[in-house]
């Protein structure tokens, strides 16, 4: 790793690889530095939750470029890297290992973490979140031994993974808090569709329903969710689908204007110098919301 970069880059999801491709395409000569906190070179992640988890696509074939692209255009990927403090005024980061990488340029790219339940019981094992190879490659590893299956939210992670498991054979309940699924990104018509051929193909989906906590054995895994109504879902593995939290806690501690997310300009520019952001995590002014301040998590905004 270099000790100072033109354009450091944080995150290496979507976003961050696309800005890294673009400043090359627009002939950018400079020295960047693409930086992400997992361990692999950049990879789609809506194959994650469907072909990805069925296991009709390797790891491969969801990369965005072959591992030999970047360093041919120059694209320095430091993998296994998370930042943990941003220093605007000395324009330098420092990393959890206490490394220091200088920017001249800061494009923050960190997308967000999958919300957990904050409940007794949420730190079994075989509680999953759907966000990173890790995450999936743990649930594909837990297959063999695993006939039922709760899924805690009813948005596309949630379907997406219920219908992929469906196939492969296991038992899937849904618990989704509101009175539809994918509310968030669909209206009631597509809602009702998707709730219907869900059930068709065997699903089962509970309705304006809550998790209270997770029944665990000695083992440290959890056995069934608790409702709040006081029923319980027996389970052998449990999956998280409720959303992200945008990663922007050092940019924010740095003096970045955000709460949800970190607020940007039309140019991506933060409150801060030299400090820009993208994709999910960067809260902006959108035309198409009637100027409403909003973070659009998906990848066409990443690109
Ligand atoms: P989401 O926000 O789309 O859906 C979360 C769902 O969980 C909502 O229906 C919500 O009402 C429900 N919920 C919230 N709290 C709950 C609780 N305590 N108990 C039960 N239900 C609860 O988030 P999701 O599905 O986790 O997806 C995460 C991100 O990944 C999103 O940005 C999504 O757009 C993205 N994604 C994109 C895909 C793609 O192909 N482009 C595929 C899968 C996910």
């Amino acid at each position: 790793m270099n000790k100072h970069y033109d354009i450091l880059i944080v995150g290496a999801g979507h976003a961050g690889a696309q800005a890294a491709i673009a400043l090359r395409q627009q002939k950018f000569t400079g020295t960047i530095g693409l930086m992400g906190n997992e361990k692999y070179a950049p990879y789609e992640r809506p194959p994650l939750s469907k072909e990805y988890l069925a296991g009709d696509k390797p790891f491969e074939r969801i990369m965005l470029r072959p591992e030999s692209f970047w360093g041919e255009r120059d694209i320095e990927l430091l993998t296994g890297h998370r930042v943990a403090k941003v220093d605007p005024m000395g324009q330098q980061v420092t990393l959890t290992s206490d490394e220091e990488v200088g920017f001249g340029k800061l494009i923050w790219a960190t997308g967000g973490s999958p919300r957990m339940l904050d409940c007794p019981g949420n730190q079994a094992r075989n509680i999953h979140a759907v966000r990173s190879r890790a995450d999936v490659d743990k649930i594909m590893a837990a297959l063999p031994t695993t006939e039922n299956v709760i899924v805690v939210g009813g948005g596309y992670i949630g379907l997406e993974a219920a219908a992929v498991l469906t196939k492969l054979n296991k038992k899937v309940t849904i618990v989704e808090t509101l009175d539809r699924v994918l509310s968030r990104v669909a209206g009631e018509t597509l809602s009702r569709f998707y709730e219907n051929e869900h059930r068709a193909q065997g699903v089962t989906i509970e309705l304006e329903a809550m998790v209270e906590s997770f029944e665990t054995n000695d083992e440290g895994m959890a056995t069934a969710a608790k409702l709040t109504d006081g029923r319980m879902l027996a389970g052998d593995m449990f999956i998280i689908g409720i959303g992200i939290i945008p990663e922007t806690g050092p940019l924010v501690a740095a003096g970045a204007a955000g709460g949800n997310g970190v607020d940007v300009d039309q140019h991506c520019r933060t409150s801060l110098e030299n400090v820009y952001a993208i994709g999910d995590c960067a809260l902006h002014s959108n035309p198409f919301a009637g100027g409403a301040l909003i973070r659009v998590e998906s990848v066409q905004n990443a690109n």
